[in-house]
Formats: structure tokens, sequence, C-alpha cells
């Protein structure tokens, strides 16, 4: 699926009216400024809006080469649901299970109700929706055999600064439902339990959250909560090395990738006492434009040789950048994560994080070694710990008529 169709919406609007629209949306917010006490728009400026359509109709195609929800926008909300199969659920009851979950999310992405839907109306606004399925070692066991389950898709070796919570860990089924709509979420999540409840309960669940659709112009590298642009050296979908990182070719697998999710916890608190330098230098990234400590741009290639008057290199080799740089060249990973924001307790003021996200065709190949590096030596890790940890198969997409898994529940 390209970019343009992955944007293209029921509407019709194609990627560079969206674009268009965004812009439109920022302009209107300084209009709005202007406009009475009530808000309304001068009659002009509304009809222009209307033009380029409604942020909710926007719609992502479901059926695909890939599932949605890797290489399509990323959108504002997410979900990430993980659940245990029930003792009973077995290889045929997973395919009924899929099929319907298939069928329900098919629907949903286009606006409809899932069959048997008790708020069909929360279902029109799909604004972006695509629920990606993660299959975790017990449900592919179950479904195929062991020799159907690859080899890196196990949990992760304990790493040093692990702090892991059973509650966020693990998972036999991985639901990420994500749009840029937090109600289409939210409905979406529960119509998809409510069809796997014969099958399975759910395990944990992360909510997570970018900036909204239309504040940012498009294509804007994400914040995360430290403030810090977190995104800027990762694969573009689309190019053959985003191909390459993510796209397996393993037996049932093939056109499908694995996700690592790990939810990492924020010391907010303890970041506040760190001024903008040492903030900086901890990445090895400007935190206000997100450049290279050696460059003036977010997009210049960091320079891990070049020292100061003082001659010690610019960006520290144990800055977070110059430990998770690849030392081998398979070691790259596409990251799509979310910050997460909780109540806090006791003292502090915050409980947030990193919904840490990331696909690759192959985990002990090209995830595991970065992780492990970060683990022995990262300035970041005084601020940040892992306290959930996740790793999904993630099958390829289906045509019409096939069900999400089918090339190994079939
Ligand atoms: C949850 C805590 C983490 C935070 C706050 C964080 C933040 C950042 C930031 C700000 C950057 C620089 C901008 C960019 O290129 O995106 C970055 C780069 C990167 N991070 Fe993280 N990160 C975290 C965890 C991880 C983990 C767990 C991994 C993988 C095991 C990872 C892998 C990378 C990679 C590969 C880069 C690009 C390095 C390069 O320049 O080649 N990060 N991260």
């Amino acid at each position: 699926m390209t970019d343009d169709q992955a944007q293209t919406g029921r509407s019709g609007l194609s990627r560079r009216s969206l674009l268009f629209g965004g812009a439109a949306a920022g302009a209107g917010a300084a209009i709005a400024l202007a406009a009475d006490r009530t808000g309304a728009l001068p009659q002009s400026r509304q009809a222009e809006l209307d033009a380029v359509g409604l942020n909710g109709e926007r719609t992502v195609p479901f059926h695909g080469v890939h599932q949605a929800g890797i290489d399509t926008p990323i959108a504002a909300q997410a979900s990430f649901v993980a659940l245990d199969l029930l003792p009973s659920t077995n290889a045929d009851a997973l395919g009924r299970m899929m099929r319907l979950l298939t069928d329900d999310a098919a629907r949903l992405t286009t606006g409809e109700g899932a069959l048997a839907d008790t708020e069909p109306e929360l279902a029109s606004v799909p604004a972006a929706l695509t629920v990606t399925f993660g299959f975790g070692p017990e449900l592919v066991r179950r479904a195929g055999g062991a020799t159907a389950v690859p080899s890196w898709l196990a949990p992760l070796p304990a790493f040093g600064i692990d702090a892991l919570e059973d509650a966020w860990n693990g998972g036999d089924l991985l639901m990420v439902v994500s749009a840029d709509d937090a109600v289409t979420v939210a409905h979406a999540v529960r119509m998809l339990l409510k069809d796997s409840r014969a099958f399975a309960t759910v395990r944990w669940r992360q909510d997570g959250f970018r900036r909204a659709y239309g504040s940012e112009a498009s294509g804007t590298t994400m914040r995360n909560l430290f403030g810090q642009i977190d995104g800027t050296t990762n694969p573009e979908p689309g190019t053959p090395e985003f191909d390459r990182v993510v796209w397996s070719s393993d037996r049932w697998l093939t056109g499908g990738t694995s996700m690592v999710i790990r939810r990492t916890r924020l010391d907010l608190d303890t970041w506040d006492e760190v001024d903008p330098v040492a903030r900086g230098f901890s990445v090895g990234r400007r935190l206000h434009d997100g450049a290279p400590l050696t460059g003036s741009r977010e997009s210049d290639e960091p320079d891990f040789e070049a020292v100061n008057a003082a001659g010690l290199t610019v960006i520290s080799p144990v800055s977070h950048i110059a430990r998770a740089r690849p030392v081998e060249d398979h070691e790259v990973i596409f990251r799509r994560s979310y910050n997460y924001d909780l109540a806090p307790s006791g003292e502090s003021v915050s409980e947030s994080g990193l919904i840490f996200a990331s696909y690759q065709a192959d985990v002990a190949r090209q995830f595991t070694p970065i992780q492990a590096r970060l683990a022995e030596v990262d300035l970041l890790n005084t601020w940040t710990t892992p306290i959930g940890s996740a790793v999904f198969a993630i099958p390829p997409g289906c045509s019409p008529g096939g069900f999400i898994g089918d090339t190994l529940l079939a």
C-alpha cells in the first residue's frame, strides 16, 4: 500500500489535499481567535474547511499485503491490548476467533458498525482507524505446533535496567487499535473484546497518545513527554530500507513482521532537575530542535568523531544516540512509540512514560543487540525504567475473503 493510498479517505481526499487541510486547520485556529466568543467562524472560512473534509471521515484501507498500522501514517491515539487465550482455545477456535475479529476490524475501519454492534453510531467516525493483530508464542504454538514459532518469538533476555511488572508483560494475542479520535478507539476496542471473550481474557491494556491530528504539520517527528524529538532516525515507509528492516520473509510470516513493546517509565521529577544542555548531552541531540550536537538541523547526520576544545567528543560515546546506533548494518529497527500519562501517587506529580514500540523482521538480530548495548551504558537510563516487555509476531495482511493469520491457521 502506498502512502498516498493510506492517506486517501472515504471522502476521496488525496494526501496533498489532506496536507493542505492540515495547514487550513492551522490557519483556521488563527482565524478562530478573531471570531466571536461563540467560536463561530466567518461563513466563507467555514465553507473552506468543509471543502477539505472532516478528520473523522478519513479511512485507511484494512486489506493488503501488510497489516495497516505499521507503514501507514501514525494516528494520535492508540490502545495496545494483550489477551491470554483460554485453555480451551485450540487451533479450530483460533481460526474462528481470527475470522470474527478480522471481520470486525474490516468493518470498523470503513466506518461501519461491527456485526451486532450495540453502538453503531460510534463506529460512523473512522478517523483513520487501524487495527493491527499480533501473535504471542503460545498462540502460534497452538495454531501451528512448535516448529511454526520463529526462534525470536519469546520473552526478551533479562536486562540489568529492567524493573518489569508482570502486569505489563507478555500476552498471547495483541490488538493495536489506533485512530485520530479517542472515542473511535474506545468503541473499536470494546467491539473487538466483546467478540474475543469466548476465546481469551484481557491481560493488559496500554493507552497511548501523540499530538492530535492537525495540531502539527503532517510528518513532524513526535515529542515524547521528556520534550525530546523522538523518531528522527527511523527508516522511511515505502523505501527499500524500510522493506528490508521491517518485512519478514519467513514462511507463514512472509509480509508480516515482529513487534517489541517496552513500557518505559520516564522519571519527570528528576528530569526536571536537569538543565537543557545536560538534557541534550544525555541524548546527543539538542532538546529544542532535535539537531545532533554537531549539527544545526534535525536532519543533519551526527558526527561522532568531532571533538571540542578540550579534545573530548562533542557527542558523548555514552549518549543515547551513540549507544543506539547500529554497530552491525542489520541492527536497525522501525520505532513507532506513544506517550502515556496516568494519575501520580505519593509526592510525585507525574506517572508518565513511553510505550516504546518497534517493528523489525527479526527481534534477535535487529532489536536485542541495541537493547543490550543501551542496558549496558546509556546516559538516558538515569531517568528511564522499563516496566513492561512483550514480543509479538505480526502476521501479514489479508485480502477480502481472507483473515488475519490465515497463512498460519487456514
Ligand atoms: C523509553 C525510553 C527512550 C527514550 C525516551 C528514547 C528517546 C530517543 C531519542 C530522543 C532519540 C533521538 C532522536 C531519534 O533519532 O529518534 C532516540 C534515538 C534512538 N533510540 Fe531511543 N529512546 C528510548 C528507548 C529506546 C530503546 C528501548 C531503543 C531500542 C532498544 C531505542 C532505540 C533508539 C534508536 C535506534 C535511535 C536512533 C539512533 C541513531 O541516531 O541512529 N531507544 N531515542
